[in-house]
């Protein structure tokens, strides 16, 4: 299929690239570099050994898209730009949604007008709210989000959803991702954050090379079997594959379909450190500090539906989803820049 990816060069975007192309897929990206390197691109060249075709412009820009669409006659699009820091979308909440709401609103425009009326979504388990079980079946309601970054994945399901049904000749994947970590296992490209991460794991490997003293571990009386949070940690290679099998309901016409991708297992704060301590053969310090406003005991997925009906499931475990996340920061320690 020819598969415009927007947000190519971000984290997710450049594993999935890796994975079409060695799928035999034709991939054009588009994204305007605002939390990526074009950098990421040209690594992702070095893996697959094929160009990567890119535009570099903003999905709320429509004439760019339009001329882009008239050029390039795609069959789909992944469409992973969007902003995801969840503070800075507490701080910016009219960024977020002209960003992420209008940004996917201009692009709809523009796939409709070319008759390209394909597409899969990256959405999160953030839209469960605080989960009302687990493990999340994607039955489990949605609920009520704790930041406009989660609203706004909450409200592009819901949009898209109205749109297929206003029209069976959309065709349209929401895939409901858990906590993506670690790293294509080459080290060539991984999770490149800007300023203090917000997330685990980023946060662990720059204690492990030393750009930050001790890990803070946010709460531990929490309700789960050490008190700190449960999370179901998924191996980024693993999530782009789950992009590569989601292609097969776009190819069956299959109307609106919704996955959870995860591992099905949830993991502690401490249970990451421990892990990663063991598969690096690193010690990583840490306190326990007061718990983060919005966070909950634990979210982990059930994955069974993405495994009967795509036939995905996830390989890496958490011991090579640690190898790997390191391997990345310590060949990279300033990310993409030398
Ligand atoms: P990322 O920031 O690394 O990638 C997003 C990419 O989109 C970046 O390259 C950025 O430059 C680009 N972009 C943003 N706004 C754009 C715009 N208006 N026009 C063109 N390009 C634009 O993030 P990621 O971790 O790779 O996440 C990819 C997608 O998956 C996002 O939609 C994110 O919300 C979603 N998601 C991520 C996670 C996670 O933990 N990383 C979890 C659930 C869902
Ligand atoms: C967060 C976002 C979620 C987003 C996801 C992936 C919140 C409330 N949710 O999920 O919307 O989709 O990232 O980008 O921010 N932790 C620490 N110390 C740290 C960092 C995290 O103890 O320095 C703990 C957290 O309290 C949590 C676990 O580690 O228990 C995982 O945190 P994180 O990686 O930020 O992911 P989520 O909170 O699950």
């Amino acid at each position: 299929m020819k598969i415009l990816v927007t947000g190519g060069a971000g984290y997710i975007g450049s594993h999935t690239v890796v994975e079409l192309q060695n799928a035999g897929h034709d991939v054009v990206v588009v994204d305007n570099l605002c939390n990526s390197s074009e950098k990421a691109l040209k690594r992702v060249e070095e893996i697959t050994k094929k160009p990567v075709k890119f535009y570099k412009k903003d999905i709320l820009d429509t004439k760019s898209l339009d001329k882009i669409f008239k050029k390039e006659k795609f069959d789909c699009v992944i469409h992973f730009a969007g902003l995801k820091a969840v503070g800075e979308s507490v701080a910016q909440p009219w960024r977020y949604y002209n960003n992420n709401i209008a940004g996917t609103l201009s692009l709809l425009d523009v796939m409709t007008r070319h008759n390209v009326k394909n597409m899969v979504f990256s959405s999160s388990a953030t839209v469960y709210g605080d989960p009302a079980f687990v493990p999340i079946t994607e039955d489990c309601p949605k609920g009520q989000c704790t930041n406009p970054y989660g609203w706004t994945k909450s409200m592009l399901e819901q949009i898209l959803t109205d749109i297929q049904k206003a029209d069976k000749e959309w065709n349209i994947v929401l895939l409901r991702y858990f906590n993506p970590i670690g790293a294509h296992p080459s080290g060539l490209i991984g999770e490149n954050p800007n300023g203090v991460p917000n997330n685990l794991m980023p946060y662990i490997t720059q204690v492990a090379v030393g750009k930050r003293e001790e890990l803070g571990v946010f709460g531990n009386d929490y309700k789960t079997h050490d008190g700190t949070g449960v999370r179901d940690y998924i191996h980024v290679v693993d999530l782009a594959r789950g992009h590569v099998l989601a292609l097969k309901k776009i190819k069956d016409k299959s109307g609106l379909s919704i996955y959870n991708l995860g591992t099905g297992k949830g993991y502690s704060v401490l249970d990451v450190v421990k892990n990663f301590e063991k598969a690096n053969k690193i010690k990583i310090p840490y306190s326990i500090k007061p718990r983060r406003a919005g966070d909950i005991d634990e979210c982990y997925s059930s994955a069974k539906k993405a495994e009967r009906e795509l036939g995905w499931r996830a390989e890496y475990g958490i011991l090579e989803m640690c190898r790997d996340a390191w391997n990345f920061q310590k060949k990279n320690p300033n990310g993409y820049d030398d």
